[in-house]
């Protein structure tokens, strides 16, 4: 199933504990038909070698930290993520314009190499209870379409979002790039997801890319596994 570099929508999740483990899987995957995502965990138990180590088997890494910080402190931990070469990374968008302008501003010196820049708006796992208790007095959906506005304001690449979201965020920001997890290829186990569309499904939504982990990662074969995903996409 060999694309053309970079032209996978998949990013596969790397949830692991170790670099042995992600490094295991990463060696079970071929870098022309997906992108990974190294998040909180692996990130912070193996620091910036367990991306090294994978952009050295030629994959684009998506690292998903969400920066949220003052300015100065973000736009200098997105150049130093950019300098070790990422894919993609991630800032809170409800750290505010300043701090989303001020990383944006800082990586725009990578020019072609530039990492593309997305926000997350509302984390799924809040409701409006959550927000309530934040006193922010709007409904999640006005949240994340106002947090996304920001975003735009601030010269971002796109946003993380449920595939829920994603009709409504592509329609308002076609230009987006949208990175949507909670994703489930048809008859795969849910595991603690609730809200889950098919990868078909999410695409015709308007995700640009698809977050995906233990339906490949905890897969037999996961390269056969995303292949299959791949041909599902490639329909629509
Ligand atoms: O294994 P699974 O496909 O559920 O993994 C989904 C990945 O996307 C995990 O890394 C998870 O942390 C991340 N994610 C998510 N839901 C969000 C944001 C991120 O599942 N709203």
């Amino acid at each position: 199933m060999k694309l053309k570099a970079n032209t996978s929508r998949i990013i596969v999740a790397l949830d692991y504990a170790d670099q042995t483990a992600a490094l295991d899987m990463a060696d079970q995957l071929d870098p022309g038909c997906c992108r990974l995502k190294v998040g909180k965990e692996l990130f912070t138990r193996e620091g910036p070698r367990i991306v090294e180590q994978l952009i050295k088997r030629d994959f684009e890494v998506f690292l998903d930290l969400k920066y949220h910080d003052i300015p100065n402190t973000v736009a200098k931990a997105c150049v130093a993520a950019a300098d070790l070469g990422v894919w993609m990374l991630n800032v809170h968008a409800s750290g505010g314009k300043k701090m989303m302008s001020a990383a944006a501003n800082a990586l725009s010196v990578f020019g072609n190499n530039k990492p593309l820049l997305i926000a997350v708006t509302v984390l799924t796992s809040m409701d409006e209870q959550d927000l309530t208790e934040l006193g922010i007095k709007t409904s999640v959906h006005d949240q994340v379409l106002k947090l996304a506005a920001l975003a735009n304001e601030s010269g971002l690449d796109g946003l993380v979002c449920s595939a829920q979201e994603a009709l409504a965020l592509h329609q308002r920001f076609p230009h987006f790039s949208l990175v949507t997890p909670g994703i489930r290829p048809k008859g795969a186990a849910l595991n603690d997801q609730q809200r889950i569309m098919t990868p078909a499904q999410a695409i015709a939504a308007g995700s640009n890319y698809l977050v995906i982990g233990r339906p490949i990662t905890a897969a037999k074969e996961p390269m056969q596994v995303l292949a299959e995903i791949q041909r599902e996409i490639e329909k629509i």
